[in-house]
């Protein structure tokens, strides 16, 4: 079994206390008025190439053997919007899923190794679910409480969450009427592990939060858009649910992250370890070959005029691309160009 050094609790509490752990995301375009991205020649690769990002590995584990994922349901959800999640995560290892698949999206995540160059696993698959309906840490959360209502979830009396540090993740999703620390103005969702001190182990875990009520212009881009947007139309979510549908960029933003950079020293880029910039960072808001500044890239339309692009097993999602750092930029299933 793996063991999580206990020094290394030490060090993120030290870091807890420095600063707020930025591993945090929004799917917002970063807006250049005067972008010149949608005239860039077919000459030049965009999709946030450089020459100046350096993705390094920082010799920290990586999740190489089969990936579980646990949810936590925190606050109130429907049937339908469990389902939409669920199904995103039993489509990560669905190889036959129609192309451009979300088996296909992962496919650039596998490319990173650890010391001994083992890959990140092929499989992803989803594990148990808890339901947190009564709001057991109340409705507004802070990173702190986060961390107790993992807690909560792996030391229940009934059916607690299963702890396996070397191939579980556990995500915590919360209802739209839960106000989760910085949710909307920095972030939609983030990644981190949690401190033994606190839950008595070091688990990776993500948190993303339903913004359909609190700010879907910002976290559920493009499905919705913000007020000072005129004149610009939110496209239509392929499951509808704009919420929802949000939310699954962002949860396949964060387990990208976890698998490749679990305990936050194994691949980034950056001098700066309190600030990593990770693999799905540097290609926030691009979904489609052309992506980047305010564009989303070209995606794809359906019959009935929604926007994905790629394919699940029974439905379409829409997920943002990942860094390759084998060709030095963002990639995904449906590039035109790979
Ligand atoms: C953006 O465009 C405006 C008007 O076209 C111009 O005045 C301004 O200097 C430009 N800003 C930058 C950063 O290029
Ligand atoms: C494993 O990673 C290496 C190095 O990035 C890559 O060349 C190889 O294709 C990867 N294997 C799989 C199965 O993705
Ligand atoms: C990992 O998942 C594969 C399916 O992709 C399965 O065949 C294999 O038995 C699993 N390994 C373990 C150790 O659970």
């Amino acid at each position: 079994m793996h063991q999580f050094p206990v020094l290394l609790s030490l060090i993120a509490v030290s870091v807890l206390l420095m600063v707020t752990p930025v591993i945090g995301y929004r799917p917002w375009p970063h807006l250049k008025p005067n972008s010149s991205d949608l005239t860039l020649g077919s000459s030049k690769k965009f999709e946030g190439s450089s020459e100046f990002v350096q993705m390094r590995y920082h010799m920290g584990p990586v999740l190489t053997a089969n990936i579980t994922v646990h949810i936590v349901w925190y606050g109130r959800w429907q049937k339908s919007q469990k389902k939409i999640i669920r199904e995103f995560i039993n489509s990560i290892s669905a190889v036959d899923a129609k192309r451009p698949s979300v088996a296909g999206w992962w496919k650039t995540v596998q490319l990173y190794t650890d010391q001994t160059g083992a890959n990140i696993s092929h499989t992803v698959h989803l594990g148990e679910e808890k339901n947190d309906r009564f709001y057991s840490h109340g409705k507004k959360l802070t990173r702190l409480s986060i961390q107790s209502v993992i807690k909560s979830a792996v030391t229940a009396s009934t059916k607690p969450l299963p702890i396996n540090p070397r191939s579980g993740l556990f995500l915590l999703l919360t209802s739209d009427d839960v106000y989760v620390q910085d949710f909307c103005g920095q972030v939609c969702g983030f990644h981190y592990f949690t401190f033994p001190s606190i839950v008595g182990y070091t688990l990776p875990y993500a948190w993303v939060g339903n913004s359909a009520k609190l700010c879907p212009g910002v976290c559920a881009y493009p499905f919705a858009v913000p007020k000072y947007m005129t004149g610009f139309k939110p496209l239509k979510s392929p499951n509808g649910d704009v919420g929802v549908d949000g939310m699954i960029s962002v949860i396949g933003h964060e387990i990208a992250e976890l698998a490749t950079n679990p305990l936050v020293n194994a691949w980034y880029a950056g001098q700066d370890p309190v600030a990593p910039v990770e693999i799905a960072d540097l290609c926030e808001g691009i979904y489609g070959t052309g992506g980047g500044g305010s564009y989303t890239g070209q995606l794809l339309n359906d019959k009935d005029g929604a926007t994905f692009n790629m394919n699940g097993i029974r439905r379409r999602y829409l997920v943002q691309w990942v860094w390759n750092h084998i060709l030095n930029y963002c990639s995904g299933p449906n590039a035109l160009d790979q």
